[in-house]
């Protein structure tokens, strides 16, 4: 008798962990339950919040949780980073959902330094990191035209060069929007003082608070100035791209 009322205790605390942190429940050992044959498993126990929209791969609630904190920042436009340097927050609205992932977990694993954003990705997990990725590369996806497949506008005879020395086309796309492989950023249209600064990045390595070590665009920034840097993110920021920021208001339609 004591034995089954351990049991029972035991189970009720793991239902109040699951309905605390759905994702812990998934991890929480049938605890109490082994070696007693007469007590059944724990019910799959319903999430928190209304029974609606379960098919998706997060429901709309926690969604809407896990990218609050980033609305901040990339959902205001023309948002300013003030730390390190000062610098527009990137668009990450119609970038492609495998960059995104792939930007995400280098700064949780360190590989780019920024610190607010390796604070920030520190704290996701891998199933938010998902889910958050995903949510940024449809956001505003209905209303955005795709860009034609060459640029609009040519560059300086001096920038045309440079673009031609690393072939940035060869994996950015000709358009710098059709990258060759989803896990390479879309460039195109992005705020050149953003681009400047990651080339800049890139370039110091590993260097703290600023660096990235991202071994391609490690040795191809290294190949050039700071100022060649610098005309070649005002070039690719001019362009029509796909990548924008969608402010706040336009997420609550409901
Ligand atoms: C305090 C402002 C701030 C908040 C909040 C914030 N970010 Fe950022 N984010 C930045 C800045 C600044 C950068 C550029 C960092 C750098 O230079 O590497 C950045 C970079 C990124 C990048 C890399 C973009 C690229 O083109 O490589 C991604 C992806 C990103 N953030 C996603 C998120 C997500 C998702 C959230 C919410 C979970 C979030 N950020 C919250 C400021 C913020
Ligand atoms: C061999 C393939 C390759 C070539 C050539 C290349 N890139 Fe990249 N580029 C990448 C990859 C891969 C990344 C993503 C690195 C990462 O995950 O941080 C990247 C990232 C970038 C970023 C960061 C974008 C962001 O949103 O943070 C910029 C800017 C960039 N490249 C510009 C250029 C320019 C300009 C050139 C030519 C001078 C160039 N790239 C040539 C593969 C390439």
């Amino acid at each position: 008798m004591k034995n089954l009322f351990t049991t029972v205790f035991a189970l009720s605390v793991a239902c109040v962990t699951a309905l605390v942190t759905p994702v812990a429940q998934a991890q929480t050992p049938n605890a109490g339950a082994s070696g007693n044959p007469g007590v059944p498993a724990v019910p799959a126990a319903p999430g928190p919040g209304p029974a609606k929209a379960v098919a998706t791969p997060a429901s709309p609630k926690s969604l809407e949780a896990k990218t609050a904190m980033c609305f901040g920042c990339h959902n205001i436009k023309g948002y300013q980073a003030s730390f390190p340097e000062v610098y527009k927050v990137p668009m990450i609205a119609g970038q492609g959902a495998k960059y995104i992932a792939t930007a995400l977990n280098a700064y949780k694993t360190g590989d780019r330094k920024h610190p607010t954003m390796r604070s920030i990705a520190e704290s996701l997990t891998e199933q938010d990191i998902a889910d958050i990725s995903a949510f940024y590369e449809n956001l505003g996806k209905d209303q955005r035209k795709p860009v034609a497949d060459k640029p609009g506008r040519e560059p300086s005879s001096q920038v045309a060069g440079l673009l031609q020395k690393a072939n940035c086309a060869s994996c950015h796309g000709a358009n710098y929007s059709k990258p060759i492989d989803p896990s390479y950023p879309k460039i195109a249209g992005q705020y050149s003082d953003y681009l400047f600064q990651a080339l800049k990045a890139y370039k110091t390595g590993s260097s703290p608070a600023v660096g990235r070590s991202n071994g391609i665009m490690g040795a191809i920034s290294k190949q050039f100035s700071n100022a060649e840097l610098k005309a070649i993110a005002q070039y690719i920021g001019s362009l029509d791209g796909e990548v924008e920021t969608i402010p706040e208001p336009r997420l609550h339609k409901h």
